[in-house]
């Protein structure tokens, strides 16, 4: 797996795509990067790319309600993906972005039109040989429409909850089972309502329920697929 900046400027518009979306905490990022790695192809994050902008905005004293002035933000931020980690203005974030006060504003910005609309020129930038596996809301709705395989995965949200309780007591921070629950519940409820780019599994998509397999059943299967499209 190859990390780029968003800046390279070598977006391959013909590159295949491969788009996962789904609910908070189903494993989709998990899986997606280990697909990247397994076809060699590069991978975005682009829930990364809603969570660095939202801390930057904290950061910058900026109202989550300005979105004239989030818009301006996301057009000057200095985003860059490397080996795993983020960095805002070379300053490594990944652990400030990742913890679920940072999702929740995440998921607030990410309700604006003109802001996502400001990001998606970023997101389209990762298209780039041999080929790219991203996860997100809207990859294969919005930012990739014609991306030659998407899947649609997603598990229980007791499932969702236990696997995102694990996943922060294991990095050293504070969690609560019951409060992680209400959060996905609540942040599930804000991305499937909102106008624009809602989290909707489409016809094209094909449905990954992860609720009982792991994270290398899941893997194959995205990976068998792909396979099955492309020969
Ligand atoms: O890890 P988790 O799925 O909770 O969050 P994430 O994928 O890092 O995304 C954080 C928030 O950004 C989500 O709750 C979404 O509201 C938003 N998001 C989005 O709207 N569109 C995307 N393509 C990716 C994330």
């Amino acid at each position: 797996m190859t990390s780029l900046s968003p800046l390279t400027p070598h977006p391959s518009p013909s590159a295949p795509v491969i788009a996962i979306d789904g609910p908070s905490a189903s494993g989709k990022g998990t899986v997606a990067a280990l697909v990247a790695e397994a076809l060699g192809f590069h991978y975005l994050d682009s829930g990364a790319i809603y969570r660095a902008t939202a801390y930057a905005a904290e950061r910058a004293g900026i109202d989550l309600a300005d979105e004239a002035a989030l818009v301006a933000l996301a057009g000057r931020l200095d985003l860059r993906f490397d080996a795993g980690e983020v960095y805002l203005d070379g300053q490594a974030v990944g652990d400030a972005i990742r913890g679920e006060a940072a999702g929740s504003v995440a998921s607030r910005i990410a309700a604006l039109p003109d802001l996502r609309q400001a990001l998606l020129a970023r997101q389209r930038a990762f298209r780039q040989a041999p080929g790219l596996v991203t996860d997100g809301r809207d990859m294969g709705t919005v930012v990739f429409p014609d991306a030659g395989l998407k899947v649609f995965l997603t598990a229980s949200v007791e499932e969702r909850a236990q696997r995102r309780y694990k996943q922060l007591i294991e990095k050293g921070f504070d969690a609560s089972l019951p409060r992680i629950l209400q959060d996905l519940r609540d942040r599930d409820a804000r991305d499937a309502a909102r106008s624009v780019a809602p989290l909707r599994k489409t016809d094209q998509a094909l449905l990954l329920d992860t609720t009982r397999m792991t994270i290398e059943e899941a893997v194959r299967q995205v990976v068998d697929w792909y396979a099955g499209r492309v020969v």
